[in-house]
Formats: C-alpha cells, sequence, structure tokens
C-alpha cells in the first residue's frame, strides 16, 4: 500500500482578515503554505501530495515548491470537504482503494516529520484509520445564550488536529455521501456518519492551525523552538 496526502488549501481566511489568504503569508521567510508542504516533503513517505488551490489564486503559481515533481493541484472547492474530495479525485487514476491517504490543513505549517510518523505507526494495522487530536487542558461548558447549562466529562472530549489518515477509497465514498452536508468538518466526521469509528492518536500541541492574526506569531515561535 502507498501513502498519499491531500492538502486542502483553497479557503480565503477571513477569520485572519489580512489582504490574502492566509496560506500565503510569510511566516520565517517562506509561504505559510511552502513550510507546510516543506513538513509533508520531509516525512519521505508520500507518492504524491495534492494540494486543492481556489481557481483564481495568483499566489500559487509564484511560488517555487508548486513545480516540485511530487505535487500535484486540484481545483479547490466551496467547503473544506469539497476541496478534499477534488484532491482525492485528482489521484484518482494512481492511487488504490487499500491505499493510505494522510489529510492535513494548509493551516497548519508546524506539522513535524514525527507526528506524520507517529500516526502512521500508530495506525497502518488499523481497519479504519483516525486522527492526530489532543485533549483538553480547559474545563468545557455547555450553554445555551450565555447560561451554562453543565460541565462536559472532559476524559472524553479530544480536539481534531490534522492529518487524518484513512483508506482512499472509503475515505472518497464517505464524502461523497456527505456532500453538502454542514456537519462534516473533518474527514473523521464523514466517516461516523457511515457508522465507522476512526482512532485517535494523541499529537503535539504545538500542530496549531493558523485561524486568527496573533497565530502567526506563536507558529513562528514553534518552528523556532523545534
Ligand atoms: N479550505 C479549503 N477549501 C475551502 C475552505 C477551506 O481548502 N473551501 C482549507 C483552508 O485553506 C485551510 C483548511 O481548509 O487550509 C482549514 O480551514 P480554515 O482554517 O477554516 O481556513 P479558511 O476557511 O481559509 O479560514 P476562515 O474559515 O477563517 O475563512
Ligand atoms: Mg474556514
Amino acid at each position: 500500500t502507498k501513502f498519499w496526502a491531500v492538502v486542502p488549501a483553497a479557503g480565503v481566511g477571513k477569520r485572519m482578515n489580512a489582504d490574502r489568504p492566509k496560506q500565503y503569508l510569510l511566516l520565517a521567510g517562506k509561504t505559510v503554505l511552502e513550510q507546510t508542504l516543506l513538513r509533508l516533503l520531509q516525512a519521505d513517505v508520500f507518492s504524491a501530495i495534492s494540494v486543492a488551490i481556489s481557481e483564481e489564486d495568483p499566489y500559487w503559481p509564484e511560488i517555487p515548491i508548486s513545480c516540485h515533481e511530487k505535487i500535484i493541484t486540484a481545483a479547490g472547492g466551496k467547503e473544506r470537504a469539497d476541496s478534499v474530495l477534488s484532491g482525492l479525485k485528482s489521484i484518482r487514476d494512481k492511487a488504490s482503494d487499500d491505499d493510505w491517504v494522510l489529510v492535513h490543513d494548509a493551516a497548519r505549517p508546524c506539522l513535524t516529520a514525527s507526528d506524520i510518523h507517529h500516526l502512521i505507526n500508530a495506525l497502518i494495522d488499523d481497519e479504519v484509520g483516525g486522527i492526530l487530536a489532543l485533549s483538553s487542558h480547559d474545563t468545557l461548558k455547555n450553554v445555551q445564550g450565555n447560561s451554562i447549562l453543565g460541565t462536559l466529562d472532559r476524559s472524553h472530549i479530544w480536539r481534531a488536529l490534522t492529518p487524518q489518515m484513512f483508506r482512499y477509497g472509503r475515505l472518497k465514498k464517505a464524502l461523497e455521501a456527505a456532500e453538502g452536508n454542514p456537519a462534516v468538518t473533518d474527514e473523521a466526521s464523514a466517516l461516523e456518519l457511515l457508522g465507522l469509528q476512526p482512532k485517535i492518536v494523541e499529537g503535539r500541541p504545538d500542530n496549531i492551525k493558523i485561524t486568527r492574526p496573533e497565530d502567526l506569531a506563536l507558529a513562528q515561535f514553534y518552528l523556532e523552538q523545534q
């Protein structure tokens, strides 16, 4: 079995509130997207990396890594799940249903090669696959309006990160079945809707998603620390 990576990179970065999509902001001398792709290439396990790029994206052709022999592009879609499905379709002639696909957000540039290998080693013999995740340090409240209805049992609550690792054929089917469903915000949720139970593998807390302006400085700090 082979390993493939799909990187959704077609978002507009509304919450970042910058002059361009956040994946093209500079982080330690390179764009966020280049940093992310370099991490995936460093892991040295992928047959190819499919990057979903928005149709009106003038930045992608300008970055040197867009010509890398292991990197191919797909058209981004309306929602993240549409972009991921497009990425999967772009490798349909090369990938087998049993191959593993790791889906990783373009906006998570601090992923380490060790976390990629940790995820793969933990799940390679698993039937379904699973995701990197983190437990929550904060106490979590169930709230309606501004009133607290209760406190969640934190031992059962995990925060979903990426990469998320599933078999090619099953992931494609799950995302096709879930098309247009707003509740499907990651790959695992699409498989959950098919009645499957993906596994969690504890990831590193520095694998943050750049979402708001202050996250860029934090990502820079983490890259320096690594
Ligand atoms: N993404 C995508 N296609 C979309 C929407 C999102 O490929 N239609 C990608 C983003 O580029 C990002 C990842 O999915 O790498 C995670 O999404 P998010 O952090 O929400 O990014 P944006 O949607 O760009 O940001 P925002 O929600 O603030 O607009
Ligand atoms: Mg978004």
